[in-house]
Order: C-alpha cells, then sequence, then structure tokens
C-alpha cells in the first residue's frame, strides 16, 4: 500500500472511479455487487462514474441497440443513488482523451503482458470470429480510464483485479522513465457477500445476464410480479435446512445472501432471522427485500428515461467536468513524452 499525501494536487479527497459497459440490461448481480457500492464512496470520495462505452466497441454492437443501452445505463446509475451533484457522471466517447490516452499507454504495454489477461484469453474463445485488436488492448483502456483522473481506488470485483495490476504496471514503469505522472491506483474489491449473487436456477454459476432462462436472472428493471415469481421459483435443495453451505446448499446460501444484500442484514442476523424457516418464507421474504430496493429505483428510472432533456444535461455536465480534468492529466503526459503541446490547438478539441 502505498502513503498517500495530501497536497494541492492531490485534493484531501481519494479519487475513487468506477465504470461499467453498456451491453444491455443489468441483473441484481450488478446492483448488489458492484453499484450499490458505489453509492456510500460519494459522501468521502471525489467520485467519477463513467459508461464505457468504447468499451462495448470490442464485440459487434447493433447501433441503435447500443446508443439506447448507453442512455439506459447512465440512467441506471442515477436512478440507483448516483448523484450528479456529488459526482462526475459521463459516457467514456463523450471524452476524447480516453482514447487518446489509450493509444499511448499502449506503448508501454506489453503483448505478453496482454495475452496473459484471462479476460481476453476468455473473450476470444467466445468471439472466436472477432479476436480484434481492441479486445486486445481493452485493458489498456481502462487503464487509461483510471490513470486519466490521478485515481487512487478503483471499486470492482474480483474479476478485474488483474487488470488493475496492469494498470498499476503501466503507471508505474511510465513513472519510472518520465517523472511522477500517474498516480498509482488501489483495487477496491467489492466485499465479497454481494460480489456473489449466483444464477437462481443453477446455483453454482454466477447471475448473469446471459444465461438462457429468464427465472435464472433477476433483472433491475424486473416488475415486482416477476421479482415474485422468479423467487418462488428458484432452485434450493432437499435437506429443509436455512444455513450458509455453498458446497451443499449453494441454492438457499444464494437467497441468504441476497436477503442481506438487499436488506443490509449480517449473515448472523439472517441467520437468526431464518433458521426456523420453511424454504417458501425464504424465497418470498427475498423477493420482498430486493422489491423494497428496486421499486424506488424502477421509478426514478422511467422518470430519467421520460425526460430525456435532462438525463442528457446530467450527461452534458459530467463530461464537461470529465474533460476539464483529463486534458490536464493528457497535456501533462504529451508534454513528458516531447510532443509539442500547443494551448491553441488543444483548445479545439
Ligand atoms: N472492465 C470493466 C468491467 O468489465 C469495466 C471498466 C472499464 C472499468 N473501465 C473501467 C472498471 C475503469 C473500473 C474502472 O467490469
Amino acid at each position: 500500500m502505498e502513503e498517500i499525501v495530501v497536497t494541492e494536487e492531490h485534493p484531501a479527497r481519494l479519487v475513487a472511479l468506477s465504470a461499467a459497459q453498456p451491453t444491455g440490461q443489468l441483473t441484481i448481480g450488478n446492483l448488489f455487487g458492484a453499484i450499490q457500492n458505489w453509492i456510500p464512496l460519494q459522501d468521502h470520495h471525489d467520485t467519477l462514474f463513467c459508461v464505457v462505452d468504447l468499451h462495448a466497441l470490442t464485440v459487434r454492437q447493433d447501433p441503435r441497440q447500443l446508443r439506447k443501452h448507453i442512455m439506459e445505463l447512465a440512467a441506471i446509475y442515477l436512478a440507483a443513488g448516483i448523484d450528479p451533484e456529488k459526482s462526475v457522471v459521463f459516457i467514456q466517447s463523450h471524452v476524447h482523451q480516453h482514447a487518446e490516452l489509450a493509444w499511448i499507454l499502449s506503448t508501454f504495454a506489453q503483448l505478453g503482458e496482454l495475452e496473459r489477461m484471462t479476460q481476453f484469453k476468455d473473450k476470444a474463445q467466445r468471439h472466436r470470429h472477432n479476436v480484434n485488436a481492441g479486445l486486445f488492448t481493452y485493458p489498456v483502456l481502462m487503464a487509461a480510464d483510471i490513470l486519466l483522473y490521478g485515481t487512487h481506488v478503483v471499486p470492482v470485483g474480483e474479476d478485474q483485479k488483474q487488470h488493475l495490476e496492469l494498470t498499476r504496471d503501466i503507471a508505474i514503469r511510465f513513472n519510472n522513465l518520465y517523472g511522477p505522472v500517474f498516480q498509482v491506483p488501489e483495487p477496491m474489491i467489492q466485499s465479497q457477500g454481494a460480489a456473489r449473487i449466483r444464477d437462481l436456477q443453477n446455483p453454482e454459476k454466477k447471475m448473469s445476464k446471459s444465461a438462457e432462462s429468464d427465472l435464472a436472472k433477476v433483472m433491475m428493471l424486473d416488475d415486482a410480479d416477476t421479482v415474485l415469481k422468479k423467487f418462488k421459483k428458484a432452485v434450493t435443495d432437499s435437506l429443509g435446512k436455512i444455513r450458509f453451505d455453498e458446497t451443499n446448499q449453494a441454492g438457499v446460501t444464494n437467497l441468504l445472501t441476497i436477503w442481506c444484500a438487499a436488506t443490509g442484514h449480517s449473515r448472523e442476523e439472517a441467520l437468526a432471522h431464518f433458521s426456523h424457516d420453511l424454504y417458501g418464507k425464504l424465497k418470498v421474504e427475498t423477493a420482498e427485500a430486493v422489491n423494497a430496493v428496486l421499486t424506488p429505483i424502477r421509478e426514478r428510472y422511467h422518470l430519467l428515461m421520460d425526460d430525456p432533456m435532462e438525463l442528457e444535461r446530467i450527461l452534458v455536465r459530467g463530461a464537461e467536468r470529465a474533460a476539464q480534468r483529463a486534458e490536464k492529466m493528457m497535456v501533462r503526459v504529451l508534454d513528458v513524452l516531447g510532443l509539442p503541446v500547443h494551448a491553441e490547438i488543444r483548445r479545439r478539441g
């Protein structure tokens, strides 16, 4: 852990940045595993939340769908409690410095390092017909997202740890050559309980929006009846005991985990609450707890989607605030590298 010195350049609040790809509707796994954990950070960190639409291009997208998904994800952030007065909320492609810095950082990332990224290996397997160079350099663009803002902490799931490690290596490598330009970021791995929401039909697997069965996943925008129906049909077991036991009772454990994430209660409290109950009650109460979280989010989401001008206003302002900060870093990077920076030319954008 690096010691963080508060100076004029390093504001007293640590910078926290996170992002998600606009690849269609989110599940409660995305909410409890990621977005929900971003909300409290806003009160004691300098927070930025980004919709990484350039990353989404690494797999083929339908333009109309993509445009829709980008706005939906931004609305979800806001509906879930990201406050544009406290945080910078923006779309990656609105701030051209992300792509610009990514190019520069790509000259500091080694092929061998990128080849070792497990997410690349996975995706290359799944999209065999389109293993494009962008898929390969995806983590470099992610490094640019993070390093542009002097980010200290990056709240992410366990699966992004390797990308964070690469970001750190790139930053350190650059700093060793050109001086302390980049803050070396730390991952903030999301509390394991909440991050591990499982598939309701096959609790051996992580809940994923790409699951085939609709019953397997609870979407953030599912209506209350649908949520209840999905939980009622959740796969459990025949042991008849309510306890945390991932090996023998993955389904029941998942329901308890979701109940904890939705209510904010601890595992001990969950056990005290349910230990003598039947599975039916666990399912219904978990559905109710999830609905208590989702209902206000759904309402705010629909209000925002009904007022595209307001959403746009928020995103334009977010982009302006982000770009101002990103530009400062970009000029510094260009300058230390020996590229001729011209204030006049930079201003033209
Ligand atoms: N790669 C991340 C994911 O798949 C998304 C992402 C892109 C990100 N840029 C980021 C996350 C910067 C945190 C910070 O979840």
